[in-house]
């Protein structure tokens, strides 16, 4: 494992700000140096450092294939991200999610990956979905088990399992909610310790000097969004997605509020994809990438890309709608208007640009109409709005207004073409 000079000096002042605890457990960990900064002082837990600019892109087998997961599964998933197009699209992680690794620790409190389903352990894993040009994702939990009950919790592992992760390559970490024992810090609320949890599992990634995106999946109601972005570069918002409408609308509606939270290199996140799983419609998966894009919500595809239909592929990679996801300024776009189930977001982009979805959240077709100075541009200007779903234009100088299925969305790019000519020329 290589640990770099800054890395180090980062572990050791961090260590010595919150002491050690039971989580730190077995492994490297750093010497306790001082508590004190130069100016008095006290040091912060460690800044996540600057990745996930945008929110992080990439495919995780859970939703389609709940924990069955084995290497071959993964690199068939990793070379379809690639012949598909979707890699150039922008999907870039491959990850595992829970069910790699055996139930208890090995003798020296090594975490197992399962000898059937990863003959050869993580590495070669890993090694084979970087020479692909992609990275490698890989899955933990903060407390005693993983949420499924397979596979051991990293709680008392923390610095051994990060070093571990970092020597196999990993480049994301999904450090899941499960089995905290919570017993173990009492007084402390569950938010609390949720914050301690996530603050000790930075520092240990930090040690390793691996640039390691971590993903803080405290599906709890712990808030996250109140104490993780200090810490990691997206956190959950919501419980579990399931592959039906009432749940996709569930997450979008407790995930659109928090957007003042979202920033480069800290992303809410509503969770990974449904789409492609066969419990939706296709207008309705349409709707979930636009609402999610919207929201510069993390793109964890969740399908089995191997079989994916033509609708898929072509959801997935709308590069217009992923464009919007992936703005380098980086903002949440947030809610104008919802009455009645008649959606209209807005999200500013970096070159002033605004990104807009219509979403008819209702079961029944409505026309919804929004004004340019209610999605905040001003007024005198002639813009032109392309429509990110069939690629038509057209323009307007006040009045939006668009007919939208149920369940569905409309979703525009507009831009400005300069004043308007009063003329009407
Ligand atoms: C849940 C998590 C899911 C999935 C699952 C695995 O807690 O939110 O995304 O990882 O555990 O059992």
């Amino acid at each position: 494992m290589a640990i770099t000079a800054t890395a180090m000096v980062v572990g050791l002042i961090v260590a010595a700000t919150v002491g050690l605890s039971p989580v730190w457990g077995a492994g490297p960990r750093p010497v306790v140096a001082t508590t004190t900064l130069r100016g008095g002082e006290q040091a912060g837990p460690p800044a996540p450092i600057a990745l996930a600019m945008t929110p992080p892109m990439g495919w995780n087998g859970f939703n389609r294939f709940y924990v069955r997961v084995d290497a071959a599964r993964v690199e068939a998933a990793a070379r379809a991200l690639v012949s598909s197009g979707l890699k150039a699209a922008g999907y870039t992680y491959v990850n595992l999610d829970g069910g790699w690794d055996l139930h208890d620790r090995n003798p020296d409190g090594a975490l197992q990956p399962n000898p059937k389903t990863f003959p050869g352990g993580i590495k070669p894993v890993a090694d084979f979905v970087h020479a692909l040009g992609l990275k490698f994702g890989i899955y933990a939990s903060a407390g005693l088990r993983n949420c499924a009950g397979t596979s051991a919790g990293s709680y008392g592992h923390y610095w051994q399992d990060a070093a571990a992760f970092a020597s196999w390559g990993v480049d994301y970490l999904k450090f899941d909610w499960c089995a905290i024992p919570y017993h173990d810090f009492p007084h402390m609320s569950h938010a609390s310790i949720g914050q301690v949890l996530a603050s000790q599992m930075a520092q240990a990634i930090a040690a390793t000097g691996r640039p390691i995106v971590f993903d803080v999946n405290d599906w709890t109601d712990d808030s996250p969004w109140s104490w993780a972005p200090r810490v990691s570069h997206m956190w959950r918002t919501t419980p579990d997605i399931h592959d039906r409408y009432a749940s996709m609308v569930w997450n979008f509606t407790h995930n659109v509020d928090h957007f003042t939270m979202a920033r480069l290199g800290g992303w809410n996140d509503p969770d990974m994809l449904e789409i492609g799983n066969g419990g939706m419609s296709n207008l309705e998966y349409r709707s979930e990438f636009s609402l999610w894009s919207e929201m510069a919500a993390p793109l964890i595809a969740g399908n089995d890309l191997v079989a994916m239909s033509p609708a898929t592929q072509a959801i997935l990679s709308n590069t217009a709608v992923i464009a919007v996801d992936q703005d380098p300024m980086g903002m949440q776009g947030y809610p104008v208007a919802s009455a009645g189930g008649h959606w209209v977001l807005t999200k500013p982009l970096a070159n002033g640009d605004r990104a807009v979805v219509l979403f008819n959240q209702t079961d029944k077709a409505a026309t919804i109409t929004t004004t340019v100075a209610q999605l905040g541009l001003p007024a005198g200007l002639e813009y032109m709005l392309v429509d990110l779903w069939n690629g038509t234009a057209k323009d307007s100088t006040g009045v939006i207004a668009a007919a939208v299925p149920a369940h569905g969305v409309v979703m525009y790019r507009i831009s400005t073409s300069g004043p308007s000519d009063p003329t009407g020329r």
